[in-house]
């Protein structure tokens, strides 16, 4: 096992640098997530400590060695794609005995490894079986299985888990959490979904259009993002994000008002008549018990019921063209009809400022 070592790593393509300027340090163990919207370059990154894809330039080291000029199958690494291929004329014992018999590895370790292996993925009774006896699911985890046996120095895993229906990925995405625990090996892993990232991560590598836009532990990074792409990203649903005045006291929304805590109004001293994007996330918004206490009426649009509880997504009303919308996670029993006036509070302690380039104003 070995740390991986990104420092300032860039890759055009055709002209478009698809990634710019990419510095992180994955110490050895630790289990990292880059997520992101499609095409910001997630795939690309790990293709290149792969060694599928050219570093053009900056430094790329896999423990203590610089491996720029090195080819990929020198690296060891162990990759699973999306699109996972197993060798289809293969058993499954032989499958995951692949990488340890092509390193000369002695037969009663291969005989070992491949045991504790299976019996951790829960494949033990499968191990005479061909791919093609296989259900998608299981397919899935010979592939991980097989990159695991071979103890790489580090696990590059690619959307591992996007093939699988919604309940066996839940599964499986816990069954990595413990296979990590168990074999500690040095693993970083690409995907788009931010629940992955959330919850398999010690650290996530944030990145949008190429760049990093943050780096820290999941928790952190929700907590405090750095700024507005960061922080509608992570969170499902994503925090709610409302344009603003400040007038020296109070947020003014689309002609209704909102009281802006002491601490914030202090931090946006001097920033009087100005304009701000307002952001809070569902869970800071409840229903107001009373009209006295409402703090900001919506327009009810689209009620989502979700058994433990109900989606609500409301519209501050308004006579502009572009409306604003605010989404809320009421009670089970709350259940609104598109076109009822819905009266809520926002917990002044969860707002979040974000400036005109997104930089996160507030909290400091
Ligand atoms: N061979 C290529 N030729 C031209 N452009 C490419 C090539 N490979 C990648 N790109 C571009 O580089 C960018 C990053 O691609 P990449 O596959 O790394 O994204 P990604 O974050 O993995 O996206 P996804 O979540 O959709 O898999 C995209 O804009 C893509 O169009
Ligand atoms: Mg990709």
């Amino acid at each position: 096992m070995a740390q991986v070592l990104l420092e300032a790593v860039s890759r055009q393509i055709d002209g478009n640098r698809v990634i710019d300027n990419i510095s992180f340090q994955v110490p050895d163990g630790e289990f990292w997530v880059l997520v992101g919207p499609s095409g910001c370059g997630k795939s690309t990154i790990l293709r290149t400590i792969a060694g599928l894809e050219p570093v053009q330039q900056g430094q790329l080291y896999i423990g203590d060695r610089l491996v720029n000029g090195v080819p990929a199958r020198q690296r060891d690494v162990a990759m699973v794609f999306q699109n996972y291929a197993l060798y289809p004329h293969m058993t499954v014992a032989q499958n995951l005995a692949f990488g340890l018999k092509m390193r000369q590895a002695n037969p009663d370790t291969i005989r070992q490894q491949v045991t504790l292996v299976a019996q951790s993925l829960d494949i033990a009774h499968l191990l005479d079986r061909k791919p093609r006896q296989l259900s998608g699911g299981q397919q899935q985890r010979v592939a991980l299985g097989r990159a695991i046996a071979r103890q790489p120095q580090a696990f590059l895993l690619d959307e591992p888990l996007s093939n699988l229906d919604a309940q066996l990925r839940d599964d499986t995405r816990a069954e990595l959490k413990l296979l990590h625990q168990r074999f500690g090996i040095t693993t970083l892993y690409v995907t788009h979904d931010q629940i992955e990232a959330m919850t398999l991560a010690d650290q996530v590598v944030v990145l949008s259009q190429g760049q990093v836009q943050q780096v820290g532990p999941p928790q952190a990074v929700y907590a405090r993002p750095a700024n507005r792409m960061v922080a509608t990203f992570l969170g499902s649903p994503p925090m709610n994000v409302v344009e603003a005045s400040f007038d020296g006291q109070q947020f003014r929304i689309d002609g209704q008002t909102l009281p802006c805590p002491p601490a914030l109004a202090q931090h946006l001293a001097g920033q009087q008549n100005s304009r701000v994007s307002l952001g809070f996330r569902p869970e800071a918004v409840t229903l107001a018990p009373d009209s006295a206490a409402a703090q900001l009426r919506l327009t009810v649009s689209l009620v989502e019921p979700l058994g433990r509880e109900t989606l609500v997504r409301g519209v501050i009303p308004s006579d502009r063209t572009v409306v604003q919308t605010v989404a809320l996670q009421a009670p089970p029993h709350c259940q609104p009809r598109p076109g009822d006036s819905l009266a809520i509070q926002i917990d002044p302690a969860s707002l979040f400022v974000f400036a005109g380039d997104g930089r996160t104003l507030y909290p400091p």
